[in-house]
C-alpha cells in the first residue's frame, strides 16, 4: 500500500510533542508524566534501537524502540503509528527496521508483548506467540507487601 512520502529511519533525538502526543494516542500516557518530561530523551538515549517515521511536513507520525542488552536478546516496545496514518504499512517498516537493525548486531532473541488488538500486525512480521509463557508486570505494591524495597 502506498504510505506516501513517509521517511523511517533509526533517530537519536525526536520532537518531544510529536512523541507526547503518539503515547496519547495509545493510552501509554501518565498525567504525571506532565510535570516533566525530560524522560523523553532519556527513553530515546537509552534504547538499543529508536525508529522514527516522518511525513514529508516533517511530523513524527510513528515510532518504536527495542531494549537490549546489546549483543544477545532484546525486545520491541512501544510501536505507534498516528491514527490518520495507520494502514499504510507504516507500523511494519518501524518495527522490520527495529528488528534488522537488531539481528546486524548479532542479536537475535528478540521479543516483545503485544498490545490487545495487535497480536495479527506481529505476527504478520514473523513473531509468534509463546506457547505456555505469560507476560508479565511488577505490581509495586505486591512487591512492597513482600518485602520488596521500591524506594
Ligand atoms: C499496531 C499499529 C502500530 C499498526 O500500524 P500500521 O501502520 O497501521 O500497520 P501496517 O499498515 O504497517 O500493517 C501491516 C500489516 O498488519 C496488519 N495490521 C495492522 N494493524 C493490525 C491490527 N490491529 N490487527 C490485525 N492486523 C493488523 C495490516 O492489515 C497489514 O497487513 P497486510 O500486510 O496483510 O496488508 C497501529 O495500529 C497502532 O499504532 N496501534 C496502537 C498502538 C499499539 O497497539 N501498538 C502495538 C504495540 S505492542
Amino acid at each position: 500500500m502506498d504510505d506516501g512520502e513517509i521517511k523511517v529511519g533509526l533517530a537519536d533525538g525526536v520532537p518531544e510533542e510529536d512523541f507526547i502526543s503518539l503515547y496519547k494516542e495509545a493510552g501509554w500516557w501518565s498525567p504525571e508524566y506532565d510535570a516533566d518530561t525530560s524522560f523523553i530523551e532519556a527513553v530515546v538515549a537509552g534504547s538499543a534501537a529508536f525508529a522514527a517515521a516522518f511525513s514529508a511536513d516533517g511530523r513524527m507520525v510513528g515510532m518504536g524502540r527495542a531494549v537490549s542488552d546489546g549483543c544477545s536478546d532484546a525486545y520491541i516496545q512501544d510501536v505507534v503509528v498516528a491514527r490518520d496514518f495507520r494502514g499504510k504499512g507504516i507500523g511494519r517498516r518501524i518495527e522490520r527496521l527495529l528488528v534488522e537493525s537488531l539481528l546486524e548486531r548479532g542479536i537475535d532473541w528478540i521479543g516483545l508483548i503485544a498490545e490487545p488488538g495487535s497480536a495479527e500486525f506481529h505476527s504478520k512480521l514473523g513473531f509468534a506467540a509463546m506457547e505456555g509463557h505469560a507476560p508479565m508486570k511488577l505490581d509495586l505494591d505486591a512487591f512492597r507487601r513482600q518485602g520488596g524495597d521500591p524506594l
